[in-house]
């Protein structure tokens, strides 16, 4: 369900989700600035027994752990670690693809539990006459089919699952223009793309066609408090990207970077949180529960984003609807999770739902913990102007136009990506 408005459209706008619960209370949005309460973040560099965090030792064994432990517990569920086995099949190669420039492959990943096995299609495009490629790592919507229009590219068995049939949406080639991949190859980087449906089918009733069903504990009628939903099970997916990317000559391994649009861009700045192996890390348009601040009150709100069906957050996040200033934590926090890794937040100018200003802020507010590093955050609390990236150790632009992820972004993304591998970029 999308629900996107201008500030222009009325100050406080009801929504009507269907696929949401909560009180007429919980779902009113404010588009208006001058409405937006006082809030004070929780400090980033205090420990939680109010210990001041001044070294890179001090954040990385006490205050690091305890914020993931917080994340974890109160809003992205715990990610188990119990194994499940994976192997790989590789489908297709074709070493003249778009033109002659990439070679792409087409592997079957197959997890295991030993009982129950469920498969997810990795769709990997690498540049030709380049020996070990910087790589993009990030989940589609509707399929890998629906980011090119190659005929070669294969169905997965969750997008028949929950694709619409007839629906224009899920046709071949669909989301093509939110997949710059003659841009990325022409810049010597390869990209890995997979249907998040294939992971985690995002429709209420699909559970059992989920990674989480394979996980001891999965079906026994309750569920804890920090339960895993939709969101853990992505991030844990693109590790498992990882893992397979790993395995490739081709790949340079040193250079992972991820990006997630919009729920995804949520998931992959859990995934960044949990997984150092991405040392980019990149949120679009991510709003309420990714990059936005939460206790700013401006568009989306927690209640609303904690409401969707199925869920993408543990059950304990329920406990703060229009309770936002109880959290023990806020959202750059999250980002400074990332540190010394590159963060870069991607804002739309009428994406008002998302809350820009909140994107913003929630990646300036991670300043801090790059600070311990020496590296630079975002120079000050007032948003840079349309189409005037910024592009520090924490990067950030706002672009003109709607929810969605354009070239312009990509070139953005490469750009970013270009200054911080360029050391080992051959
Ligand atoms: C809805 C949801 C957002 C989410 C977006 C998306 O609009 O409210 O939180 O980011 O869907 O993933 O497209």
């Amino acid at each position: 369900m999308k629900a996107f408005c201008k500030p222009l459209c009325a100050a406080m706008v009801l929504l009507s989700l269907a696929s949401t619960r909560g009180s007429a209370q919980q779902r009113e949005v404010n588009y208006d600035e001058s409405k937006v309460p006082a809030y004070t973040l929780p400090a980033l560099l205090q420990t939680e027994s109010g210990q001041p965090v001044t070294t890179v030792a001090q954040w990385e064994q006490q205050r690091r752990p305890e914020l993931l432990g917080l994340f974890s517990s109160h809003m992205y569920g715990r990610t188990p670690t119990d194994p499940i086995a994976v192997s790989y099949e590789v489908l297709t190669e074709n070493p003249r693809a778009l033109g002659g420039k990439a070679t792409s492959r087409q592997v079957k990943l197959l997890f295991s539990n030993g009982t129950k096995t469920l498969e997810a299609l990795l769709l990997v495009y690498l540049p030709n006459g380049v020996k070990k490629a910087p790589m993009f790592v990030g989940y589609n919507f509707k399929g890998n089919h629906s980011t090119t229009l190659d005929t070669t590219i294969l169905y997965s068995r969750n997008f028949m699952l929950v694709r619409e049939q007839g629906h224009p949406d899920w046709e071949r080639g669909c989301q093509a223009t939110r997949w710059s991949y003659d841009d990325i190859i022409d810049r010597g980087y390869g990209i890995a793309t997979m249907c998040y449906h294939d992971i985690f089918p995002d429709q209420p009733g699909r559970k059992d066609h989920s990674i989480v069903s394979l996980f001891p504990g999965y079906g026994a009628g309750h569920e804890a408090p920090d339960a895993w939903q939709a969101i853990g099970a992505w991030a844990w997916g693109s590790s498992r990207i990882v893992d397979y990317l790993v395995t490739d000559p081709r790949v340079d391994t040193a250079r992972i970077a991820i990006m997630g649009h919009s729920r995804q861009g949520k998931a992959a700045l859990w995934a960044g949180a949990q997984d150092t192996r991405f040392k980019i890390v990149i949120s679009n348009d991510s709003g309420e529960g990714g990059a936005a601040l939460s206790r700013r009150k401006y568009g989306e709100t927690l209640a609303i984003v904690s409401s969707i069906q199925p869920a993408w957050f543990c059950p304990a996040f329920d406990a703060y609807h229009g309770r936002e200033e109880d959290l023990p934590f806020d959202q750059h926090q999250l980002l400074a999770l990332m540190a010394p890794r590159a963060v870069y937040v991607a804002s739309a100018e009428d994406d008002q739902w998302a809350d820009p200003k909140g994107e913003y802020l929630g990646a300036y507010h991670a300043g801090p913990a790059y600070a311990l590093y020496g590296l630079r955050g975002l120079p000050s609390a007032t948003p840079p102007a349309i189409h005037q990236p910024i592009m520090h150790d924490i990067g950030y632009h706002i672009r003109a136009g709607k929810h969605d992820v354009t070239r312009y972004d990509w070139l953005a993304f490469l750009d970013f990506a270009d200054k911080h591998f360029k050391a080992t970029h051959k």
